[in-house]
């Protein structure tokens, strides 16, 4: 085994404050440029795979993450860091979107040992909620603020020792499934540097976890003091106690941006001196972490980032890891860039998608009426679902262009006719819209608007306002009732599932719905309520509209909060087993 030990004094590290955050590190003992101990890429066909894309966006997360064929079952956590205020370099949202909102997973974190922005469940929240991680993710869980509990590191099978025998984890570690390790790579003041080791390990520890691991499990209240290798060796031993609790359900992902020397718990780091260098992913944590430093080793300008690495031993976290069978160093890199994207293209219940496109393709539509050529439509298309009317019969075909008319793809033809579905929905302040919309798109259904012909301003929707237009409303429940610009839907009779939605007034669907509901007839159709609110559930009202109607099959209703993910939305939709 390669193994450069060269630092070995490290019982003199000394602990300092800095960044005023108080975030401690063991002052690197030299600045000489050292040796990295990187090159176990293989051609070994049992070494475990690591993927890569050299594109770093949030499809191209999504894609790695699809290619590694992950089965991320029941409610899934995906372990990141929030990232510390004002500067750091933590993944940003919007990189991460696709990726959350596929897997409909919880971003976790805990709550850091070294003082900071987010050393207390409070700051935290506002911290996660500033950085924009609530607007895509459907909830972020600090997993200790409700305490922690203590999980066993599991005797190697490698007859090797582990430095620390338990570690101490967030409470709500044991409400997920499945696990994503979803880290910045980038260099670390105390442990050389930070992957999916770290995040799984300081990542996942409560306060007092965090402080056995970095003294190698001396003490559970003080982090300082602790001896070097002792720390980085119960790093592995840690994340080794939390790949057992998932009885292995484990994904590693790690991304090679922003690449500074400093962590993202620093709230100022370094400026990197490295180009951004892509997306890595792996079932094996040592292989993926080991093969990030190889391609930092790699680069140019990473004199610094090698130095810090080496400086604390950086390299030990590797050799210890894998001597108690965590995972290997040895690893073959598959260049997910490199493998051709097949083009589909499927037509289901009104809607298109097409993907794989590599930019934009022509959409070839051939009509038919009779049996007999009918019309020719021409578009271009791109990757994505849309709405598409078309008629039963028609043929789709995908070109890569007119000119040299190559198809992608074999031809759709459209299955006729089929049952028509509708969503109709009043949203006062686009909440409903929202999720009507999303019904819509993936049912393919038309869908249609509740207007008041007064709508309602921001001021007659303050309920806290006694003499507010809906509160004078709600006071008086015989005498209310709202003018609506029209009931009538265009070709009504043709539907056969209808959705209706509708804000939460005072644990009630809003009353500006009643004139539809009174004034259509759903005689034939089912019809399924849904609601937004911001924390009351559906109650009795779905059961109220339904009486209201004058007929129809009204199916139980759904309330959605105020942040509903598509996919939840969808596998709603699925339950209901209507298509
Ligand atoms: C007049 C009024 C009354 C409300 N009453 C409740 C309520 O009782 N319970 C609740 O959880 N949310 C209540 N809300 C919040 C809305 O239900 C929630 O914000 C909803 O998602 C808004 O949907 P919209 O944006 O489609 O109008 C109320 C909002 C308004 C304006």
């Amino acid at each position: 085994m390669k193994n450069l030990k060269k630092i070995t004094a490290f019982a003199l590290s000394l602990a300092v404050l800095c960044l005023g955050f108080g975030l401690l590190v063991r002052t690197p003992k030299t600045t000489t440029a050292y040796a990295a101990d990187t090159g176990y890429e293989t051609i070994d066909p049992d070494a475990p795979e690591v993927l890569f894309t050299s594109e770093i966006t949030s499809e191209s997360l999504l894609r790695i993450y699809k290619a590694l064929g992950f089965d991320a079952e029941g409610e899934v956590a995906v372990k990141m860091s929030t990232g510390e205020p004002p500067n750091s370099n933590y993944l940003r949202p919007e990189l991460i979107k696709d990726l959350i909102q596929e897997v409909d997973g919880t971003i976790v974190e805990c709550n850091t040992a070294y003082g900071g922005r987010r050393s207390s469940t409070a700051m935290h929240r506002q911290v996660i909620e500033d950085h924009g991680f609530l607007d895509v993710a459907k909830a972020v869980d600090i997993m200790d603020e409700n305490g922690d509990i203590t999980i066993p590191v599991p005797t190697p099978a490698t007859g090797a020792r582990s430095t620390i025998t338990t570690n101490r984890v967030g409470a709500h570690l044991t409400n997920y499934d499945s696990l994503i390790s979803l880290a910045h790579f980038k260099g670390h003041a105390m442990a050389g540097y930070g992957g999916a080791i770290k995040n799984m390990s300081i990542g996942i520890g409560s306060v007092a976890g965090k402080c056995l691991i970095h003294t190698g499990g001396r003490s559970s209240t003080s982090p300082w003091g602790g001896n070097q290798n002792a720390f980085l060796e119960s790093m592995g031993d840690a994340t080794s106690s939390v790949v057992n609790q998932f009885d292995g359900k484990v994904v590693y992902i790690n991304v090679m941006n922003r690449l500074s020397i400093d962590c993202d718990c620093d709230g100022n780091p370094s400026e990197p001196d490295m180009h951004d260098i892509g997306i890595l992913a792996s079932y094996d944590p040592v292989a993926l972490d080991q093969a990030c430093l190889d391609l930092i080793s790699q680069a140019d300008g990473n004199t610094r980032f090698l130095n810090r690495v080496n400086g604390q031993n950086g390299f030990h976290t590797l050799e210890h890891a894998q001597e108690i069978g965590l995972g290997s160093r040895s690893y073959r890199i598959r260049d997910i860039d490199a493998e051709p994207v097949a083009v589909t293209m499927s037509y289901d219940n009104g809607r298109l998608t097409v993907s794989g496109l590599d930019g934009e393709a022509a959409l070839i539509r051939v009509s038919y009426s009779d049996g007999a050529l009918a019309g020719v439509d021409i578009s271009s298309v791109t990757n994505g679902t849309r709405n598409m009317e078309v008629n039963g019969g028609d043929k789709l075909f995908l070109w890569n262009s007119l000119m040299s008319m190559q198809p992608l793809c074999p031809s759709v033809t459209v299955p006729d006719g089929g049952p028509k579905t509708l969503v109709v929905y009043y949203s006062a302040t686009n909440t409903t819209e929202g999720v009507a919309e999303k019904i819509a798109a993936y049912t393919g259904a038309d869908i249609f608007e509740i207007t008041p012909s007064e709508p309602y301003t921001d001021d007659d929707l303050d309920w806290t306002d006694n003499n507010s237009r809906v509160v004078a409303e709600h006071n008086d429940p015989d005498g209310r009732h709202v003018e609506l610009e029209t009931t009538d839907v265009p070709d009504w009779a043709s539907y056969d599932t209808v959705y209706i939605g509708a804000p939460i007034w005072w644990g009630e669907f809003s009353w500006v719905i009643d004139d539809f509901v009174k004034n259509n007839d759903f005689a034939g159709k089912t019809v399924i309520p849904f609601c937004t609110s911001m924390s009351s559930g559906l109650g009795d009202s779905g059961r109220h509209v339904a009486e209201m109607a004058s007929s129809g099959n009204w199916l139980d209703g759904k309330r959605f909060g105020t942040r509903a993910s598509e996919k939840e939305i969808q596998e709603w939709v699925d339950s209901l087993g209507l298509n």
